[in-house]
């Protein structure tokens, strides 16, 4: 190829000097998505150069084995959700009702969904490019259909949106909310903070304040004996048990990465 972007090398050595860390890994998704078009790599490679997430620039990010559509302007799911999502499958029986508050691009829904297909799993998201986007990846995954199981998409802040008739009937709440404390958004990398949606990052003083709603919203959705997932980071766990008790939940267990940092919380409600 001619381009100086049709190069693999050249492109390799013009991502990492950009700052991209898996300059190759990215180069290779880049040309895929290119299909041999060397004006449109050029193109993905001038937005990615300049840090626009590679998940807007080639419209696609893998999670949990299945490629998710991610819109530009909606949260690029991370591979460090993916546990979380596991465990939600886990807990989610064949033909059972599951949540998944601040969906984004509704990656832990479909995957719930894919895994259980009898199952019906309601997604929110406050942001109505988010909600598109979730419902995009359902009509892609198969599973948009609501009737005998699938994701529907509900637009609206937490569990609000979620229809009366389906409360206290859930076997799970799963929910990665904004937890970044507000005060720790100047330290994101430059890409997320200049490119990824605040409002989906952004959790307020200490990052508490969605997690905490989130506790309540899930005692309005499960069944007793259901389960709450809540994502989380730091020791934010300190500030979220409290409240889970305060909620009526049980004693919570806590799930921990590799490093042995706590990356979330579990909790049956009673
Ligand atoms: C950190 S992202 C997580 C997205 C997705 N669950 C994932 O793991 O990829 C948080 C999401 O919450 C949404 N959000 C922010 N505030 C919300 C609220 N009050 N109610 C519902 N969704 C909200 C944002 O639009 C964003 O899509």
């Amino acid at each position: 190829m001619s381009t100086a972007t049709g190069n693999h090398d050249a492109l390799v050595a013009r991502l990492a000097a950009a700052g991209c860390v898996a300059a190759d890994e990215e180069a290779d998704e880049l040309a895929a998505a290119a299909a041999g078009d060397a004006e449109k790599l050029e193109r993905l490679v001038a937005r990615r150069v300049v840090g626009e997430p590679l998940a807007w620039v080639t419209g696609t990010v893998q999670f949990l084995g299945h490629r998710v559509l991610v819109h530009p302007g909606v949260y690029v799911p991370r591979w460090q959700s993916e546990a979380l999502a596991a465990r939600a499958v886990a807990l989610l029986p064949e033909g059972g009702l599951a949540a998944d508050l601040c969906t984004g691009a509704g990656a832990i829904a479909v995957a719930m969904a894919r895994a259980r297909p009898g199952a019906r799993v309601v997604a929110t998201d406050i942001d109505p490019a988010a909600c598109c986007c979730a419902v995009a990846n359902a009509v892609a995954a198969g599973c948009a259909v609501e009737s005998a199981g699938g994701v529907v998409v509900l637009a609206g802040h937490l569990a609000d949106p979620v229809p009366a008739d389906l409360r206290g009937r859930f076997d799970v709440v799963v929910a990665v909310v904004p937890y970044v404390p507000s005060e720790e958004i100047p330290f994101l990398p430059r890409d997320v903070r200049e490119f990824e949606p605040l409002r989906a990052l952004d959790g307020g003083p200490g990052g508490v304040q969605l997690l905490e709603q989130a506790v309540w919203a899930g005692a309005g959705l499960l069944r007793s004996g259901g389960s709450l997932l809540l994502e989380l980071g730091g020791d934010q766990h300190r500030a979220v048990l409290p409240v889970l008790q305060a909620a009526g939940y049980g004693p919570p267990g806590v799930l921990v990465d590799d490093d042995g940092d706590v990356r979330a919380v579990e909790a049956r409600y009673r």
